[in-house]
């Protein structure tokens, strides 16, 4: 069995309301619910947090260091275009991760174009909405049989 953790960043706790031509009609406990069960039914555990605060992220991410987390799917939302510091957390911690957002952030304006995480990702999963979460995860579970 493995620990996944689901870091979600801010505004993400607004799904299901907020701009849903762009992010979908599933709400965040939706999303973390549905996870959950995937996770389970193959026999690993799943944690999910949200934030609006960056350092929140940064200690989420400190903290999973000494839980045995053996993955992080983050979608860091708009601190993706913006922060050095869960960048560096992340490389602090050294848990793989697989970096998710709901939009295609390429088709989209220019500022969403550049992501601080892409680069030291394991996988990144975009434009699916909110199954871009299933696919990230669905990826995740069998690279995980695989090892
Ligand atoms: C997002 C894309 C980001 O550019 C944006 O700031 C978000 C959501 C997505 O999931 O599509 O808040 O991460």
């Amino acid at each position: 069995m493995s620990s996944l953790l689901l870091i979600h960043g801010p505004n993400l706790n607004l799904l299901g309301t907020r701009e849903p031509e762009i992010y979908g009609s599933d709400s965040l406990e939706d999303i973390n619910a549905r996870m959950r069960l995937i996770a389970e039914s193959s026999g690993h555990e799943l944690f999910s947090f949200q934030s609006n605060h960056e350092g929140a992220l940064v200690d989420r991410i400190q903290q999973a260091a000494g839980e045995g987390i053996c993955h992080i799917l983050i979608n860091p939302a708009a601190y993706t275009h913006t922060s050095v510091a869960l960048r560096d957390a992340l490389l602090a911690v050294g848990i793989p991760f697989t970096e998710i957002h709901l939009s295609n952030p390429h088709s989209r304006e220019e500022f969403r174009h550049h992501s601080f995480l892409s680069d030291i990702a394991q996988g990144v999963v975009v434009g699916f909405g909110p199954q871009s979460y299933d696919v990230a995860l669905t990826g995740i579970i069998n690279a995980l049989a695989h090892h």
